[in-house]
């Protein structure tokens, strides 16, 4: 049977690197807060340039990693809130800057849980056999959503990408194996932008009133993040007979450390089994996940043959859970 196995990967951080204390500088907040309530040192902000540009580097790297040219892409699904524009997508932008001339592709809106929801995507397409490389990219310029002077927001978020490159395997076992997704809608009140949609066009007074900034109840996305994080994680360990030893890394969505320690914690997992990097990086929604898995690989520290729990939880809400058996 055919899987889709992860064959490069690749992940772009901006140069631009900016400490808890640029924040203590003007908001009413401090280092100590941020690091004990989030777990976030630093992130990064691209200072010029958009989505398609952190999108384009990525695929970039996976493609070099990979000894590949841009032509031999199938198809590239950019995971973003944050697209350059509402249209064309983002997607169509990166395959222009990459020169990927055979690629089709689009944008998909998952929030932080858009890359599980992009690979989940992603893998079908391989597995059917109708394709032989999709890229998978996770990227947001959060900053463009951002209102600095929301203590509760400006801290969490950093900008980002990162990319996969999927490819049919026929190793027995290897690949993404499994995957396991959710959605419920009734949970948009706690985490949206409210303007820029149908729903409430721009106007004069919706740029005003900052309606186009992140709005977040970060005390219910919190607790509702805690668990559905878990669950899932649960819910594919038991679904494929993992247990705690089985299990190299969990690869959570870095949104909070102590939802990342609470997940392992509920997996029987010891934070050595677990990818962090929400130290340097923040929150930077479709980028963690894959931010992750380049970053372990290029040290060194991830080897074909680990047992990977990749799991999210994002505005919506949406969340999931992936089991891949990395295989390079
Ligand atoms: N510096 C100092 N104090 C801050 C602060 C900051 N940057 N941000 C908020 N506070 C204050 C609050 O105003 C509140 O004060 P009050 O009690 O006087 O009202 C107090 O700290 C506690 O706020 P609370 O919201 O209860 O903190 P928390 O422990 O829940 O942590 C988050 C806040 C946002 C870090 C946390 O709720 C979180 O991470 N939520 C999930 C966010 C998330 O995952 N979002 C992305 C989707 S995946």
């Amino acid at each position: 049977m055919t899987t889709a196995a992860i064959t490069a990967v690749g992940h772009y951080a901006p140069d631009h690197v900016v400490p808890n204390s640029y924040f203590e500088s003007y908001l009413d907040t401090t280092d100590a807060w941020i690091v004990t309530r989030t777990g976030i040192r630093e992130r990064r902000f691209l200072d010029e340039g958009a989505t398609s540009d952190l999108a384009t580097e990525a695929a970039k790297r996976a493609l070099a990693m990979r000894g590949i040219g841009p032509e031999e892409i199938d198809c590239i699904i950019v995971a973003t809130v944050t697209p350059d524009m509402f249209f064309p997508s983002t997607a169509a932008l990166v395959q222009h800057k990459l020169g990927a001339k055979n690629a089709w592709g689009f944008d998909l809106s998952g929030a932080c849980s858009g890359f599980i929801f992009a690979l989940t995507t992603g893998t079908q397409f391989i597995t059917a056999g109708t394709h032989k490389k999709v890229l998978v990219i996770g990227a947001d310029k959060m900053t463009s959503i951002m209102d600095m002077n929301d203590r509760n927001t400006a801290i969490l978020f950093g900008d980002g990408g990162a990319a996969v490159l999927l490819e049919p395997s026929e190793e027995e076992g290897y690949g993404v194996i499994d995957a396991i997704n959710f959605l419920d809608g009734s949970g948009m009140e706690a985490l949206h932008m409210k303007a820029g949609g149908s729903a409430r066009p721009t106007t004069a007074e919706t740029v005003e009133q900052k309606m186009h900034y992140i709005t977040q109840d970060g005390k219910a996305v919190f607790k509702v993040a805690v668990v559905g994080m878990a669950d899932v994680s649960l819910d594919i360990m038991k679904r494929n007979n993992l247990t705690s030893e089985d299990i190299a890394y969990l690869v959570p969505h870095q949104a909070n450390m102590r939802i990342i320690q609470s997940t392992a914690q509920r997996m029987g997992l010891d934070m050595e089994q677990v990818m962090v990097n929400i130290d340097r990086y923040g929150n930077t929604t479709a980028a963690t996940i894959p931010s992750c898995l380049a970053e372990y690989y290029s040290d060194g520290r991830l080897t074909r043959g680990d047992n990977l729990v990749l799991a999210s939880f994002g505005a919506g809400y949406t969340w999931g859970g992936i089991y891949v058996r990395w295989s390079i």
